[in-house]
Formats: structure tokens, C-alpha cells, sequence
């Protein structure tokens, strides 16, 4: 595990950067719907996360309503990404950890783009390496397509009909409050330092 922390670690470094946005490919009906998910969460237009039940690394069904109570760190993305995900996840763990005490408060979810491949299984093997806090989450593909949308998530397979595909995602860490309601979103590659000093504000209510 350690290991597998470190070659994370490596990535991270040469890899801050190609989180900062969306991939560059060609136009496509795809791209066009990435660009309005993406203007309608910068804008905070319409309801943004919600209701989810879904299955956790661990076999065990997850509703939103069992996280009531908690500050939810809520990370869209797939196991099988080779730089965008681990570096976010690995900022997130280093948040919870940087939190001390308080982390108690705060709960970090990783829900699954990738549910053919992510299975509970998969995810047990995975979401470890990051923080032994964190949850994995998985569920048929229309349960991750409904709360991916409900969370203005854009994502597409590339190429679409292979086996062998990468998940061209976006890649925005959520905020969500203790009622179950969204709060905002920390734009790709933000670092666990600011995560904690944000955190921070909202746990203590001294957020302006
Ligand atoms: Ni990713």
C-alpha cells in the first residue's frame, strides 16, 4: 500500500496540471454536453447532487441519508485512471489526515464512473491506498448515471465500443453539508492544504 502511495505520489507531481479542465478532443455531441454540465455547475444553476443509493466497497448498500451528520467530500472518477483521480483522491486523503480530530465530522465518498469494471471487489483494493476513511461506490450504470447527472458530472468512454477504454471525466471534488445539502466544489487539483483550511470554515460555522 505503501508503495502503491508513492508511485502516486511520483504521478502527482508531473500530473497537477492535466486536472486543471476537461481533455482536449475533437467537438463532439459529448463535448457540447461536458460544456453545459460544466456551465451549469460554475453558475450553480439548477439543483445541483441529491438522493443516491448505491453499493460500497464493501458489499453494503449506501443511501445519502446514512451520511447525515457528516461534511461529505464527494470525488467522481475510475480506478483504472492513470493521473486526474489518484492525484485528487491522494489530496483528499492527505485532507482527512491534515484534519485530525475534526476529520471525524468529515466523510470522503469516491463514486464510480467506471461500474462495468469498479465492482465492490475492485474497489476494496483500491480506495485504501488513498485513506482508510474513504468509500468507494458503485452501482448499476443507471444509478451512477442518475447521481453523476444530479452532480452535473460529465463522462464518456473513448473509444466508446472497446473493452479496453479510458473515461474522459470531470473531475470537481464536491462539498456537500450535514443536511444532505450541496455546498460547492473545489476545481480539479486543488491541494489538500486548501481543502483543510475550507473545511475548516465550514465545520466551524465561521464561514462568511
Ligand atoms: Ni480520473
Amino acid at each position: 500500500m505503501i508503495a502503491t502511495r508513492r508511485r502516486f505520489l511520483g504521478l502527482a507531481a508531473g500530473l497537477l496540471l492535466a486536472g486543471a479542465g476537461w481533455s482536449s478532443r475533437a467537438e463532439s455531441p459529448e463535448e457540447a454536453s461536458a460544456t453545459r454540465l460544466m456551465d451549469d455547475l460554475m453558475w450553480n444553476r439548477g439543483p445541483i447532487g441529491g438522493s443516491f443509493a448505491l453499493i460500497d466497497h464493501a458489499g453494503k448498500l449506501r443511501t445519502d441519508e446514512d451520511f447525515r451528520g457528516k461534511l461529505l467530500l464527494i470525488y467522481f472518477g475510475y480506478t483504472y485512471c492513470p493521473d486526474v483521480c489518484p492525484t485528487d483522491l491522494q489530496q483528499i486523503g492527505l485532507a482527512v489526515d491534515g484534519l485530525g480530530a475534526r476529520a471525524e465530522a468529515v466523510q470522503p465518498l469516491f463514486i464510480t464512473l467506471d461500474p462495468e469494471r469498479d465492482t465492490a471487489a475492485h474497489l476494496a483494493d483500491y480506495v485504501p491506498s488513498f485513506h482508510p476513511r474513504l468509500i468507494g461506490l458503485t452501482g448499476s450504470a443507471e444509478q451512477i448515471r442518475r447521481v453523476a447527472l444530479a452532480y452535473k458530472v460529465y463522462y464518456a468512454k473513448y473509444p466508446p465500443d472497446s473493452s479496453d477504454y479510458v473515461i474522459d471525466h470531470s473531475a470537481f471534488i464536491y462539498l456537500v453539508d450535514k443536511t444532505g445539502k450541496y455546498i460547492g466544489f473545489f476545481p480539479p487539483g486543488t491541494t489538500a492544504n486548501r481543502m483543510i483550511e475550507i473545511i475548516t470554515l465550514n465545520l466551524s460555522g465561521t464561514k462568511r
